[in-house]
């Protein structure tokens, strides 16, 4: 896939002292965020400000009681099928977003994946210096900021990615030992919650249950195990930018400290933790291939004085490294009355559209329309 530098086209921000400089030297450290908050900094280094016009808008935004559907999954291979494959709809068309309670996956499972993420930021930093790197074609990679080097803000967060994109021959032994066992047994569970959630959408979609699954979508996937430490001044930087997913569809499991939000209604809705629940969004490319039935929406985490905070989404991702594959508006879905709105694409350029921008408000989807 291409999602190489030579992609990218940095988007020039105007700043009043040395950005590339500050951004390089903490990536030199190999510490990430955790790193700056060991060293016990009060004052966030300025590449994580957010710009004064964000900050004022900010002020301005205010809370609601709204609540991200939750979908009860018992029941959905016997009579409760129908009454499921409703509710997927529903929240695919409006919110873009679910939580899913009952799903199967034992809830140790979760709990583990969290301990075992938690335990390997928590490693000796020599031990994690060895995980970090920017070079795509590695399978497991840790660094701060995929897009540390072009992006407008830097992220209060770490990440550590497991990803079969470069390669679909994913060795365990590849996972950091403390989390490799937690990593595996999660990656079996949710890549089979995946092909159920593709099945209920394919039956929200009016096609046959395995339509999404013959074309590929659970195929290959981006697991981010995302780390954000406690920031001694929340108000001015952000955990997660503002985004869509680049994927078919994200599952994602979180710890109960909170700090995801979605963007419903011209507003950000906090997504309040459910022990042993898991949230599901509608990516970008699900987004076209529905022809805008299901939506893809806007999702970003706020940084928080309380922490750390653990987060392991995972980007399911169709055909893309071995047989790359294009996607398009599903045929049925569309009509004379009902026209494709997007041509066929390939991910690769999908990411080299995404990547020669900021991560704010970045979706290609525009760039996609016929
Ligand atoms: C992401 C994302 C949310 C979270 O990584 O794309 O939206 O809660 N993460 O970590
Ligand atoms: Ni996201």
């Amino acid at each position: 896939m291409d999602i190489s530098d030579a992609s990218r086209t940095t988007t020039q921000t105007v700043t009043d002292y040395d950005r590339a400089k500050e951004v390089q030297a903490f990536d030199d450290t190999k510490a990430g965020v955790k790193g700056l908050v060991d060293a016990g900094i009060v004052n966030i280094p300025r590449i994580f400000i957010r710009p004064p016009e964000e900050l004022v808008e900010e002020l301005t935004s205010h809370q609601t009681n709204f609540q991200v559907p939750v979908i009860d999954l018992d029941g959905v291979r016997g009579n409760n099928l129908e009454e499921i494959v409703d509710q997927v709809r529903a929240a695919a068309e409006t919110w873009g977003f679910f939580q899913v309670v009952n799903h199967g996956i034992p809830l140790n499972v979760l709990e583990e994946m969290i301990e075992g993420i938690s335990k390997f930021n928590e490693l000796d930093v020599e031990l994690k210096k060895e995980f970090y790197t920017r070079d795509q074609t590695r399978n497991v990679r840790f660094n701060s900021n995929f897009d540390l080097h072009y992006s407008r803000t830097a992220n209060w967060r770490d990440t550590l990615t497991i990803s079969t994109l470069a390669s679909t021959n994913l060795d365990p032994n590849e996972y950091p030992e403390v989390c490799r066992d937690a990593a595996r047994e999660y990656i079996k569970n949710v890549t089979k919650l995946a092909e159920t959630l593709f099945e209920l959408l394919s039956l929200a979609l009016g096609l046959k249950a395995e339509h999404l699954l013959e074309i590929g979508c659970p195929k290959e996937y981006i697991l981010l195990c995302q780390y954000y430490p406690p920031c001694p001044q929340p108000d001015l930087t952000l955990g997660a930018t503002g985004h869509s997913d680049p994927s078919f569809l994200t599952i994602l499991l979180q710890d109960q400290i909170g700090g995801l939000q979605v963007f419903h209604d011209n507003q950000w809705v906090g997504v309040q933790p459910i022990v042993g629940g898991l949230v599901v969004n509608i990516g970008d490319f699900l987004q076209i291939i529905s022809n805008d039935k299901f939506k893809s929406v806007k999702h970003r985490v706020v940084a928080s004085q309380v922490g750390p905070r653990v987060s392991v989404p995972c980007f399911f991702m169709g055909h893309n490294a071995e047989i790359p594959k294009s996607y398009g508006p599903i045929k049925e879905l569309t009509s004379a009355e009902n026209p494709p709105i997007y041509r066929d694409f390939l991910a690769s350029e999908y990411f080299s559209k995404r990547f020669s921008t900021v991560l704010d408000d970045n979706s290609p989807l525009h760039q996609l329309k016929l």
